[in-house]
């Protein structure tokens, strides 16, 4: 017994053992796969115009075949830069499509990301001009298109950098009068949550837009993909600069291995660090300059790795760094900073630039000499805050019902990016919601030539309606009595017909009410007679047969068509009557003269007398349906 017992114990510990040697197995899994399989980034790219999906050979990318935009045509494109994607097919947007066009991307992970736009050149024979147009992400102005672009391989494309939290990312493109907007690709790479988190104003509600990304002291442009980069990198484009100054400074490599260049949430490429630019003896100073857009913030990134084996140590490389002028960081030592040579360091700043350049100037201490290895610049964007989602549904009810006229456009958000709201649709911040909301539309003369749906009445801030001079259809909806802000209403020279719904006798801020030139027939709501009082200024000219106010007919005298008809029937029905009776009495005195007659014979008289009887019977029966059907129709009543 003891001996089993014994064993038992034994083999109970074995179990233990191998147990915790299990769960020890399993926790090393779970922490070799946490740390080192992180999940791949969310990518999309789209190859506009494309009708298949497209591998672009040298750099394996695949590029999805065109889907989710607005508009425009598809159509072969021309390079237009060396650095753009090698695709055959751009989508473009002729002015007749409307002013604004939109990629409406959806399925997009939470998450930040960069978005890049490439631009393109349509391949026709006789295009010789570059198209400039203005760029929105998320309805917020991202960039305008700079004149000359075609010779400038870094503004080939507009990258931003924006946080997503609705699972879909909006892209607009929006004429300027300059050429047809013209796209070759879209990008959706995804980054790290705190890429470039440059201080407390950083994160969702500011956008980053690339202005500027040089590598130093190389001739050649490199993406993220060609230097091999981290996939959490974003694929960046490097534009190469082999000098600031040609007499002033060098470049400078290395191939050594660089430290802490691939680490979060940058995750740099190594090999950017294997460049740099050095200031010489007869200028020790590097300076760089940019044009920038005059009054914006920008947030400067600045790269370095102490790559010289001549520098030693601490102390032998020290740097002021000023950023037009005013001291960014000072005393900067590399080797120091960075902890080693062969390091990487990054350093960022947020300036506000008034001018409209900026200059980045490294100033050695004590006959030193200065050196930079790549230079980032972004303007800092505070993002649009949108319409309210609500309203946008509703004017893009109002634009299928209305049949809105393509070149009116109508794609993306109504009232953002501020320099491109729709037309026709008038906007206000509503400082409740800090969102744009609806306080007018305004398309008269627009060649509508739809119906009205009740569902206008959503758009509860309007306040001035004008559809004046379009072939609108139908009732005038009776849910319009429920804008209660509507100050203006003017539907005037449409084809409404009908009747003006009572409900608009509720609305007490009106003051322009102008319905002449319609279809309109009936009674003018009473209450709006009290509205006249003050000072409102209605207009019920030129209709079908309105009623009831002064200048209009009293409702008696002036007849609906349904009225119209009813009299006829009331007066045929009495002209019948007429006729029947004097029948009646002819029959009835030529018979009493036969009787008179004859005398004699009583009998076929009577039975005659039954069959008229009856046949008068069934006529004013008929009649007398017809007629309360009439009286339904109009407020005319048959006495
Ligand atoms: C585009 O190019 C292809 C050949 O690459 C040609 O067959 C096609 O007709 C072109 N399309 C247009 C719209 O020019
Ligand atoms: C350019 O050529 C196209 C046809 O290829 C033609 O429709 C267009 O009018 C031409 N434009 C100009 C400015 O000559
Ligand atoms: C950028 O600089 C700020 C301080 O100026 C710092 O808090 C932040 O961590 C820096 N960002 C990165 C990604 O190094
Ligand atoms: C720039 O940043 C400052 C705060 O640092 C802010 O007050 C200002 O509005 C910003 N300017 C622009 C154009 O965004
Ligand atoms: C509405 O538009 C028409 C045509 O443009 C204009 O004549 C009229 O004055 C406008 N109505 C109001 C109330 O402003
Ligand atoms: C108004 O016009 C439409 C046709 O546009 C017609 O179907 C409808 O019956 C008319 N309504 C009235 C009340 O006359
Ligand atoms: C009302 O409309 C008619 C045309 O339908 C116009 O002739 C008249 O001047 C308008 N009245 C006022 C007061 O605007």
């Amino acid at each position: 017994m003891g001996l089993s017992r014994e064993r038992r114990s034994q083999k109970n510990q074995r179990n233990t053992m191998l147990r915790f040697l299990l769960q020890w197995m399993f926790i090393m899994c779970l922490a070799f796969t946490s740390s080192f399989a992180q999940p791949a980034p969310f990518t999309m790219r789209i190859s506009c115009g494309a009708r298949q999906d497209v591998h672009t050979k040298l750099t394996n990318t695949l590029w999805r075949k065109d889907f989710a935009y607005t508009g425009g045509l598809s159509c072969n494109a021309t390079r237009s830069s060396f650095i753009a994607p090698p695709l055959k097919t751009l989508r473009y947007f002729p002015l007749s499509e409307g002013p604004d066009n939109c990629y409406n991307i959806n399925m997009v992970p939470k998450g930040h990301y960069s978005v890049r736009i490439f631009f393109g050149l349509v391949a026709r024979p006789n295009l010789s001009n570059e198209p400039l147009f203005d760029i929105s992400v998320e309805g917020t102005q991202i960039y305008s298109l700079k004149s000359g672009w075609t010779s400038h391989e870094d503004q080939a494309f507009a990258e931003v950098l924006v946080v997503l939290t609705d699972g879909s990312v909006s892209l607009c493109f929006h004429s300027t009068g300059h050429g047809d907007p013209a796209i070759l690709s879209i990008e959706i790479l995804q980054i790290d949550d705190r890429a470039y988190y440059f201080g407390s104003q950083w994160g969702q509600g500011v956008m980053l837009r690339t202005a500027k990304r040089l590598s130093c002291g190389i001739g050649q442009a490199r993406f993220g993909v060609d230097y091999n980069g981290h996939p959490w990198g974003g694929d960046r484009f490097w534009s190469p600069i082999k000098t600031f100054d040609q007499n002033f400074d060098r470049p400078r490599s290395t191939e050594s291995r660089i430290k802490q260049a691939v680490a979060s949430p940058n995750f740099y490429p190594e090999a950017l660090y294997r460049t740099a630019l050095v200031g010489t003896d007869s200028q020790p100073d590097l300076a760089y300059t940019m044009d920038v857009d005059p009054n914006r913030n920008y947030s400067i990134w600045l790269h370095f790795a102490e790559i010289d084996s001549s520098v030693t140590g601490v102390g032998q490389r020290v740097f002021d760094i000023l950023i037009n002028g005013d001291t960014a960081f000072g005393d900067v030592d590399i080797v120091k900073l960075s902890g080693d040579h062969y390091t990487a360091l990054v350093l960022n700043k947020t300036v506000t630039v008034n001018g409209r350049t900026l200059t980045i100037t490294l100033q050695p201490k004590d006959g030193n000499h200065a050196l930079i290895n790549a230079i980032e610049v972004f303007e800092v964007i505070t993002a649009e805050p949108k319409t309210l989602p609500e309203e946008v549904r509703v004017l893009q009810t109002l634009k299928m019902t209305l049949g809105l006229p393509l070149r009116l456009g109508w794609n993306g958000d109504p009232c953002v990016p501020q320099q491109h709201p729709w037309s026709g649709a008038l906007c206000q911040l509503d400082r409740t919601s800090s969102k744009w909301v609806i306080d007018g539309l305004a398309l008269d003369n627009q060649d509508l030539r739809g119906f009205l749906p009740n569902d206008i009445s959503r758009l509860n801030h309007l306040q001035s309606i004008n559809l004046s001079g379009n072939s609108i259809h139908g009732a005038i909806p009776s849910s319009l009595g429920t804008i209660f802000s509507l100050e203006v209403l003017d539907l005037s020279y449409n084809s409404f017909n009908g009747s003006i719904p009572e409900s608009l006798g509720q609305l007490t801020s009106l003051q322009i009410l102008n319905l002449n030139g319609n279809s309109l027939s009936g009674r003018v709501p009473a209450a709006l007679g009290g509205r006249l009082l003050h000072r409102a200024s209605f207009n019920f000219t030129d209709n079908a047969g309105l009623c009831g106010m002064p200048g209009l007919p009293t409702c008696g005298a002036h007849l609906s068509a349904g009225a119209k008809i009813g009299i006829a029937f009331g007066a045929s029905f009495t002209l019948l009557l007429l006729g029947t009776c004097s029948i009646c009495w002819w029959k009835r005195r030529h018979n009493i003269l036969r009787a008179q007659q004859i005398a004699a014979r009583d009998a076929p008289y009577a039975k005659a007398r039954t069959h008229l009887s009856r046949d008068i019977q069934i006529t004013m029966h008929q009649n007398h349906g017809n007629a309360r059907t009439a009286a339904e129709n109009g407020p005319i009543l048959l006495s």
